[in-house]
């Protein structure tokens, strides 16, 4: 299987390749280029509930001409009512590019292994790699910079954190996260994303303490202390995570025009204060906005 037809994770991405696909949503967001869908139609197949993924998606196709299908968990039942192979073949005789939301990361392997068309992660339990590049988007353009910045993610190793800290090492960003033990990222990631930050110049690392990891800050980032799937650990999640808040003072000791960011759905008194997406160094919402044109560029990636 072709790499340029896939994005199941930002480890099958260059730093070029990330690069490009900014370059040219930032162009499209300007309207100063718009690829043509005509024709072409996108199936959104998803095993956990979306707003952004979903919507963001399907506008992307609308206004570049082409029409996407949304498949829901209880349509489809992926690897019950039918196997995950054969849903993959099937969907190829009909639509010409997938976006695949699933719980588990090999799920969408196996969907791209017997989709005969392009196959996009649209967030599985390991990677997230849309929202990645969307936030690197966002940086980009409020800070007119990727290199030399530093992002402290607060809380949970999880999919989105995964793939930022990819998609980061390989834009010379330096990437800290402050989880607590037994939460942070899987020594798998880390080892490619110091391979990455060793060509890159930057610095990726992990400590216990969310004081200590915003220190000189560009960026505060943050996601849910509970995934979806991971419903049953809520409550033990929201003690041990109970540290890792980002309130006001711990805003207060990132740079002074340091961004907040989000990927969202924000759950207010967890991960974030009450307020904070309020904040005026919050830039949550741009963010949500920029998963649309960074989407526009990863279709005209792939199905070119
Ligand atoms: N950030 C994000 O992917 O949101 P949804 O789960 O609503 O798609
Ligand atoms: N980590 C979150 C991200 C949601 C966009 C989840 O997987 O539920």
């Amino acid at each position: 299987m072709a790499a340029s037809r896939y994005l199941l994770s930002i480890g099958d991405l260059t730093s070029d390749d990330v690069r490009n696909l900014i370059d040219n949503a930032l162009k499209m967001k300007r309207g100063a280029i718009a690829p043509e869908f005509a024709g072409k139609t996108l199936a959104l197949l998803f095993e956990k509930p979306s707003l952004r993924t979903r919507v963001s998606f399907e506008v992307a196709m609308r206004q570049l001409g082409g029409f996407s299908l949304y498949l829901s968990p209880e349509e489809v039942g992926l690897g019950k009512r039918e196997r995950i192979s054969d849903v993959a073949r099937v969907l190829s005789r009909y639509a010409d590019v997938i976006a695949a939301r699933t719980f588990s990361h090999q799920t969408v392997r196996e969907l791209a292994r017997h989709a005969g068309i392009p196959l996009i992660n649209a967030l599985s339990d390991e990677e997230h790699p849309c929202q990645a590049l969307g936030d690197l988007l966002t940086i980009q353009e409020k800070k007119g910079t990727l290199k030399g910045l530093k992002l402290a993610y607060i809380g949970d190793g999880n999919n989105v954190a995964r793939s930022l800290l990819l998609a980061a090492s390989l834009m010379g960003t330096s990437f800290i996260i402050a989880s607590p033990a037994n939460y942070g990222i899987p020594e798998s990631t880390w080892q490619t994303a110091r391979k990455n930050a060793a060509r890159n110049n930057c610095e990726v690392t992990a400590t216990l303490h969310a004081k200590s990891a915003v220190e000189k800050a560009d960026v505060v980032y943050t996601d849910v202390w509970t995934s979806m799937g991971q419903e049953p650990e809520a409550d033990i999640r929201r003690r041990i995570f109970a540290p890792y808040q980002v309130n006001k003072d711990l805003l207060g000791a990132a740079r002074t025009d340091a961004l907040f960011m989000h990927p969202l759905p924000a759950h207010h008194g967890e991960e974030l204060a009450e307020g904070i997406l309020e904040d005026p160094r919050s830039v949550v919402f741009d963010q949500a906005e920029n998963r649309l044109h960074i989407q526009k560029a990863i279709l005209q990636k792939v199905l070119s």
